[in-house]
């Protein structure tokens, strides 16, 4: 599904410096450059009020939960006002929202669940696009006896084949996993296409949005996918991993959990005591998102609708830059670009960009770019799949940039110049 096109020309602008200024971090330096943060795939920066979110938390509520005294109170209330704010973010109800550690623990937990009512010979349907996250903990079902059938990609512009796509889900399909957006190359898939075939054969779709959530809105209602997982560390918020389940599955699957943990929903999903510092940063970093857009547009009427205005600014602003940073990059001697690089295409993918540069390893690439400030990363990033599939993960991947909201048009220039002067003239 891409990203919303250019409708919202009217959307007015970021206001950059009233972004960075909530950044910190931001402003630090390494050897005497300015730190440029373009590792946000990896994780992005937070805001101070995720900061002192997590800091108050512990100096005024720190308890466990279920208790009759103030402080426990607090902390039901505060995981409760969280909840609601992730609700809000994914367009759901508050009790189909699941807190774990980080994405891949809440993927392990629930894929575990549904191989419960695997049969042999059942089928899941994996991506070659897809972050390991998405792939090893549904593989693992083979040893209930699950059969697993890869689509593939097509190799020019590292789209998903989603004829494949159609032909490998059938009616033994129980469940389709697949990316919202790739973490190394930046796809945008067709989620609510993918989830459509899915149902289509009665079978369950399970959405890995962690790389899509910082690039654009997400609507777990307007895709009807069964199951979508996230990580608030890569969206500006701690790091969490956080799980939507349609209520109904939720309900009717079976979790492992210990004796005493209540069977309520969502609940009975979480296993021990959670992170309650950092479930209390988990609102701060989505109020962030909603004042974001109030500060675009001061007429939203709700934080929902504030977040798609901030989603559409993000947008519009990404958008500029990726351009730049595309043509800049596609300028330089002997790179290979992996991804789609049209840009009349860009919103079929997010501002990460993946390529390698003949005679240079993706390694020292990000050595030399790191010891001039510039934040960005070399290898599979654990798409594993993908870097295998493109004949990549044998001599060091890819380097990888990947663009925040909080990036500048300066930024994406000196990491430009600085690229040319490793791998041009001044090389
Ligand atoms: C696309 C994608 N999926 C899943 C994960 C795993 O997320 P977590 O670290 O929360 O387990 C990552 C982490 O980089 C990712 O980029």
């Amino acid at each position: 599904m891409p990203l919303p096109a250019a409708q919202h020309e009217t959307t007015p602008a970021l206001d950059l410096a009233w972004v960075r200024s909530q950044f910190p971090s931001l402003a630090q330096t390494v050897k005497g450059h300015p730190a440029t943060f373009l590792d946000g795939p990896g994780g992005t920066q937070v805001p101070q009020r995720v900061i002192d979110a997590i800091s108050d938390y512990l100096k005024h509520n720190n308890a466990n939960t279920g208790g009759a005294y103030a402080t426990s109170r607090h902390t039901d209330a505060m995981i409760a006002a969280a909840r609601a704010a992730m609700a809000d973010f994914l367009g759901c109800d508050a009790d189909e929202v699941v807190f774990g550690p980080n994405m891949t623990t809440l993927t392990y937990a629930m894929s575990r669940s549904i191989g419960r009512e695997l049969s042999p010979g059942d089928e899941i349907v994996l991506t070659h696009l897809d972050h390991d996250a998405n792939i090893s903990p549904w593989q693992d079902l083979e040893e209930r006896g699950a059969v697993i059938r890869m689509v593939d990609i097509h190799e020019d512009d590292c789209t998903l084949d989603m004829e494949d796509m159609a032909l490998k889900i059938t009616n033994r399909t129980r469940v389709v996993a697949a990316g919202y957006a790739s973490n190394a190359v930046g796809t945008i898939n067709d989620v609510k296409e993918i989830v459509r075939l899915a149902h289509e054969h009665g079978a369950m779709s399970y959405i890995d949005a962690v790389h899509y959530a910082p690039h654009g809105p997400i609507d777990v209602r307007a895709l009807d996918c069964d199951f979508l997982a996230c990580s608030t560390y890569k969206f500006f918020g701690p790091h969490m991993g956080v799980l939507y389940g349609k209520r109904e599955h939720l309900q009717r699957l079976r979790p492992y959990k210990v004796r005493a943990n209540t069977n309520a929903i969502p609940n009975c999903w979480e296993w021990g005591t959670l992170n309650h510092e950092l479930i209390a940063g988990i609102t701060a970093c989505v109020d962030y998102l909603a004042d974001l857009g109030q500060h675009v547009d001061s007429s939203v009427s709700n934080r929902r609708q504030a977040m798609l205005t901030a989603f559409e600014a993000i947008h519009r602003h990404e958008r500029a830059f990726m351009e730049k940073l595309m043509s800049g990059v596609l300028a330089l001697p002997g790179v290979k670009l992996y991804g789609i690089s049209d840009p009349k295409r860009f919103d079929q993918r997010c501002p990460t960009i993946a390529l390698r540069i003949k005679g240079h390893t993706p390694l020292e690439l990000a050595t030399r770019l790191g010891e001039r400030g510039f934040f960005t990363w070399d290898g599979n990033y654990y798409a594993l799949n993908l870097t295998q599939r493109l004949d990549v993960e044998k001599d060091g991947g890819f380097l990888r940039i990947g663009l925040a909201h909080y990036n500048t048009a300066e930024e994406v220039e000196r990491l430009l110049a600085a690229l040319d002067e490793i791998v041009g003239s001044g090389g």
